[in-house]
This record gives structure tokens, C-alpha cells and sequence, in this order.
């Protein structure tokens, strides 16, 4: 079974985090955006210019399902894994902890200032992303067994913080 899932929106530090608690564990990092990226050879930028959204979206409801049955490993999900109903379906069933990194909207806002990768990004207005931050808000905090606030700490930190909390759960 996976050790954790770290959810939250763009930003908050999934990978990184992830990667550091990976480390620090021994094991696996995962991250859906390069689960899609190594199975359809196209980043998510080209298949959101190319075949859509919702093709994103089905791919990464794929790579979760798939992810979700690796014996070992963290799990770092798209900050839009909450977009899809059968995604908060299976992160509500799943044994597997599901992290939220809980980031202000101002610490993400400054993060993603002139991020030209994310395809999220291109497409919409500042106010756009207020309103998606709020609305998947509510969502992160439905599926998620823990939160974790990441303002004004460093990775190693959050992720000291994520280990000690497994080991209570
Ligand atoms: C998305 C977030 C991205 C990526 C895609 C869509 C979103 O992942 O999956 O660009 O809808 O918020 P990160 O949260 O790792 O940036």
C-alpha cells in the first residue's frame, strides 16, 4: 500500500514535499502529472492545448487508479485530482492517507506568478483562480484524513511534520 497522498492546489508543494518524504522513507515517489506525462509521452500542457481538459482528466483518473494499486510509495496528485467525482470517490474509500497541504491563496499566488507551464494557468484570468482556489477548498478538506499548513515552512520541514504524523495514524 501507498504511505501517503498529497493533495492540494497548484503550488502548495506537492512534489517537493513528496519527494523529500520519499526520501526520507526509502521509497517510491509517484507524481500523476509525470504518470500521465511517461504513458502519453505529451506533457499536461500539450494535452490541454491538444485534446482538452477533460482528456487530462481521464488520464489522470487512469494513472490514480493505477498509482493507488502500488505495494509502496507517496503519491503526489494534480492540484485538479478533486475536479472529478470518481477521483474524491476513491481518495475517500482508499486505507491510504490522504495529505492536504493547506497553503494560503497569497502563498500559491506568489508561486505560480508567471508560471508559464501550467496549462491551468494560460487559460485563466487572476480572478478565475481565486474562485477555483475557494471552490476546491472545500474539496481538499473533504477527502483529506490530515492537513498539513505549509506557509512560511520549508519543505524538509512539512515533510518531518507529514512522518510524524504517520506514525501516529
Ligand atoms: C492542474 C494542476 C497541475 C496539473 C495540471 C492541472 C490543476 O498539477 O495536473 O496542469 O487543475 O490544478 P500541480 O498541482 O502539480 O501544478
Amino acid at each position: 500500500m501507498l504511505t501517503a497522498i498529497l493533495i492540494g492546489f497548484m503550488g502548495a508543494g506537492k512534489t517537493t514535499v513528496g519527494q523529500a518524504l520519499a526520501e526520507t522513507l526509502d521509497i517510491p515517489f509517484y507524481d500523476t502529472d509525470v504518470l500521465i506525462q511517461q504513458q502519453t509521452q505529451q506533457t499536461p500542457g500539450a494535452i490541454f492545448a491538444q485534446a482538452g481538459e477533460m482528456a487530462f482528466r481521464l488520464q489522470e483518473h487512469a494513472v490514480l487508479e493505477q498509482a493507488l494499486a502500488e505495494p509502496q510509495g507517496i503519491l503526489a496528485t494534480g492540484g485538479g485530482i478533486v475536479e472529478q467525482p470518481e477521483n474524491l470517490k476513491l481518495l475517500k474509500a482508499t486505507q491510504v492517507p490522504v495529505i492536504y497541504l493547506d497553503a494560503h491563496f497569497g502563498t500559491v499566488a506568489e508561486r505560480l506568478m508567471g508560471d508559464v507551464t501550467r496549462p491551468i494557468l494560460a487559460e485563466k484570468s487572476f480572478r478565475d483562480v481565486v474562485e477555483l482556489y475557494q471552490a476546491r477548498l472545500a474539496k481538499y478538506q473533504e477527502v483529506a484524513s490530515l492537513v498539513q499548513p505549509v506557509d512560511n515552512r520549508t519543505p524538509k520541514a512539512i515533510a518531518t511534520a507529514i512522518q510524524q504524523e504517520l506514525t501516529h495514524v
